[in-house]
């Protein structure tokens, strides 16, 4: 079925709980609608295009002048199946965290340290979501999304997705170009190779955890440091962790040696922007209706009300003080439209 508005609140549609408008709306819950949504859409030619999922990752500084088109496709199909391994597709529209607890229910492994993400199935290859050292990249297999210049559906494994930290071929050359329709997981079903390497995770003992225990300790480590949603308007990680180079950060080390890093490679290292910006003093830092939040510094919120500009302006402002003190450029992983 497709859901045709015109002037239509994306208040609800985004996790900040941004009150902006969007001149058409188009939303669709079958693989085969998409065919009539493309036709739709090519007769709103000079119209602005913007794919929407779960707008958990999204900011809007004003109306939006053209579509917004969102897939409320919502299904589990298993594909194949051995005493192993299991691969399933699932709709793009499917909430992100009812994907892993359906997962979890049923023993299959992968998806159970990325519980709780705010989204949608269909964001996670786009965005390449991440928590406690796994990535959507680590179970997804394939991706298949429909192709607006091509017009027609294509299906692209995982390495043709060019997976990187919060990024993939769908924020670069197919940037505008694709709405996801479904994703491909691969998960094991026996002998789980359970991640406990990052840090809150580490005092777990493997040999009596299992996923529903680490699912458990996911959802209750996210509870204490991120604000929720329906509760506090926010698009959880605003800034991404910056990766500089080794030789840079050696030297920062010895102006502040509590600064946590992370090793990506020989010669590139991650920071902790939330560190960065705690120990600049923005923690719990509040103006107008916008601040930082008070348990995770890397988290911008809406205390009620807040225009998308002010999020904006606070934000330059911290990438500004940051840069004045460490020399180091914050990027923002929230998208601005
Ligand atoms: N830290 C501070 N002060 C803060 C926040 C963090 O000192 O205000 C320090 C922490 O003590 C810790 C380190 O920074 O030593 C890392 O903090 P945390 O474990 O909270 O993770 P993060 O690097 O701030 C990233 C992801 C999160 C993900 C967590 C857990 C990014 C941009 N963010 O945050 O993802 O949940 O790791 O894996 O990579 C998201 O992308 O929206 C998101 C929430």
């Amino acid at each position: 079925m497709i859901h045709k508005e015109n002037n239509y609140s994306l208040k609800s549609l985004n996790t900040f709980g941004i009150d902006a408008k969007t001149k058409h709306y188009i939303a669709f819950d079958q693989m085969d609608d998409i065919f009539e949504v493309d036709k739709l859409l090519s007769e709103l030619t000079d119209k602005q295009r913007l794919v929407l999922g779960g707008g958990s990752n999204i900011l809007f500084t004003k109306d939006f002048e053209g579509v917004v088109v969102q897939s409320k496709i919502d299904f589990i199909q298993k594909i194949s199946e051995t005493e192993e391994r299991v691969v399933v597709e699932v709709g793009s529209g499917m909430v992100w965290d009812d994907f892993v607890s359906y997962c979890v229910n049923n023993n299959w492994g992968g998806t159970e340290n990325l519980s709780a993400i705010p989204g949608v199935i269909g964001a996670a290859p786009v965005q390449n979501i991440g928590a406690y050292g796994v990535e959507a990249k680590d179970v997804i297999r394939s991706v298949k999304y429909w192709d607006f210049a091509k017009k027609q559906v294509v299906e692209i494994d995982n390495e043709s997705c060019h997976f990187g930290y919060r990024d993939s071929i769908f924020k670069n050359e197919l940037k505008g170009k694709t709405i996801v329709l479904s994703v491909l997981f691969d998960l094991s079903k026996k002998d789980h190779k359970l991640n406990l390497s990052y840090g809150a995770l580490k005092d777990l003992n493997e040999s009596d955890v299992d996923l529903r225990t680490i699912r458990e300790k996911v959802v209750e480590i996210r509870d204490s440091k991120l604000p929720d949603p329906v509760k506090i308007g926010n698009g959880g990680s605003f800034f991404k962790n910056p990766i500089l180079e080794k030789d840079f950060t050696d030297q920062l080390l010895q102006e502040f040696p509590e600064m946590v890093t992370y090793k990506v490679s020989d010669t590139k290292v991650k920071v902790a922007a939330g560190w960065l910006i705690e120990q600049a003093g923005w923690k719990g830092y509040s103006e107008n209706h916008v601040g930082v939040h008070d348990k995770q510094s890397l988290v911008l919120v809406n205390h009620g009300g807040a225009k998308g500009e002010e999020i904006v302006s606070l934000s330059q402002k911290i990438i500004n003080d940051i840069y004045d003190k460490f020399k180091i450029t914050l990027h923002p992983e929230v998208i601005f439209i």
